[in-house]
């Protein structure tokens, strides 16, 4: 067999078999593949698409790349939870502990931020002592002991997907339907969970930004999960802003809180709402949505959730003391007001420009090997459909530098104001799967 084959044959729309596609990823992870055939690869996937059938077989090829968890120590049904991406998603921080305390066993495995979006083990790294390294005896023990456990993902887990997103992103190939549904699921059934529920943004500060790509791209991985006996469900949710009012690390822990305690924004509430409650369906815990929904619900209300994030915080080395007092989190030293430079009614608030603002103050990295500043971030106190009369705070910035400038710009830039309340947009758009 050529690379050169593969290529040809899909450049001029031909379908792959499984054998080609195994051949092509191996020869890649090993290196006997240049970036320069992986990269013209890529390109001819981007123009010509697969079918399913494909897609199935690239991601088993890319899961078979590497290390694949075995969770079989864990007793019940494992849920796992992806998101696609986004400016102020904390919902893991959430949705977690929430289904954890519904007696959800999560395994979970999560990624760092990179550019405009954040990542989950930085957030929890703000946590003073806590740690994202556990043997997997260690993991297995938690997940049985808390039902809960998070670790960063393992240099080995999909390896083909971590050096192909690599090429992809400096050849114009990242925005491929197969190539994104085939990197995310490999990375999901390699951390072998039994369900997967996906949250697909959709969006300015989404990945895909237009409602039909999203969709398509849901359906795709709804597809291979079920191809491989994985129940997989995909809800699309709104991020045409950032998602409730915290942008950074400690911030975002601290709007975690807020949350679990009942407390917190109306929307991201929500949303995690309808994420637990389709992760409690998947692991079989409750018989339908409205049975789930409402009992997370319940256990926000008596602080079972809460009781449940501090544990686990504390079972992984953390202060367990920042769920009664957030202000245990580090703190910036300096706090920018950017103020309304005009009146009305917010319309729009541009998430990749505020994920821009934050990584700039600190929050996130702009090259992988940047530190993160753990206090930097941004508070969102006007949202869409606020009104806004000029001179208010519409942001507040938390720094360690007094240069603040290009953030400030950015923030500024981010708002869109107009003289009409715009109409309210759902949080969840649909459901696949
Ligand atoms: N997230 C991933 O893990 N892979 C992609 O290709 C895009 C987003």
């Amino acid at each position: 067999m050529r690379m050169v084959d593969i290529i040809q044959q899909k450049r001029d729309g031909g379908r792959l078999t499984r054998e080609q596609l195994y051949f092509a990823v191996q020869g890649f992870t090993k290196g006997d593949i240049p970036d320069y055939q992986m990269s013209a690869f890529a390109m001819a996937v981007f123009f010509r698409g697969m079918d399913a059938a494909e897609i199935a077989d690239l991601t088993m090829a890319m899961v078979n790349s590497g290390d694949v968890v075995s969770l079989a120590g864990i007793r019940g049904t494992k849920v796992d939870k992806h998101s696609t991406g986004g400016v102020g998603d904390k919902t893991s921080l959430i949705v977690v502990p929430l289904v954890a305390a519904a007696g959800v066993p999560v395994a979970k495995m999560s990624g760092r931020g990179l550019g405009h979006t954040g990542g989950t083990v930085d957030k929890l790294e703000s946590i003073p002592g806590f740690h994202i390294e556990l043997e997997n005896e260690q993991f297995v023990r938690n997940v049985n002991e808390h039902k809960m456990a998070l670790v960063g993902q393992s240099g080995n887990l999909a390896p083909a997907d971590k050096k192909l997103y690599a090429l992809r992103d400096v050849t114009a190939t990242v925005n491929s339907l197969p190539l994104i549904a085939s990197s995310i699921m490999s990375k999901k059934i390699a951390a072998g969970a039994d369900a997967i529920v996906l949250d697909v943004k959709v969006g300015s500060g989404a990945f895909l930004k237009s409602m039909a790509e999203a969709e398509e791209l849901a359906a795709t991985m709804v597809s291979i999960g079920s191809s491989l006996k994985r129940k997989t469900i995909a809800v699309l949710s709104d991020m045409s802003e950032p998602l409730g009012t915290e942008v950074g690390n400690a911030n975002e822990v601290r709007e975690a809180i807020a949350v679990l305690k009942g407390e917190g924004d109306a929307r991201l509430t929500e949303l995690c709402l309808n994420l637990g409650a389709h992760m409690a369906v998947a692991g079989g815990v409750y018989a339908d949505y409205a049975a789930a929904y409402g009992a997370l619900n319940g256990l926000l209300a008596s602080g079972e959730a809460l009781r449940t994030f501090r544990t686990f915080i504390e079972a992984q080395g953390g202060e367990g003391g920042i769920v009664d007092d957030p202000g245990l989190l580090p703190q910036a030293r300096y706090q920018v007001k950017v103020r309304a430079e005009q009146e009305g009614f917010v319309q729009a608030i541009d998430a990749e420009s505020v994920g821009v603002a934050a990584m700039l103050l600190g929050a996130g990295r702009a090259r992988k090997e940047d530190a993160i500043d753990y206090a930097a971030g941004v508070s969102l106190l006007k949202k869409t459909g606020d009104a806004v009369r000029y001179g208010d705070v519409l942001a507040v910035i938390h720094s360690n530098s007094e240069n603040n400038q290009e953030s400030i710009g950015r923030l500024v830039a981010a708002y869109v104001i107009g003289a009409d309340r715009p109409a309210p947009v759902p949080i969840v758009h649909k459901v696949i799967g």
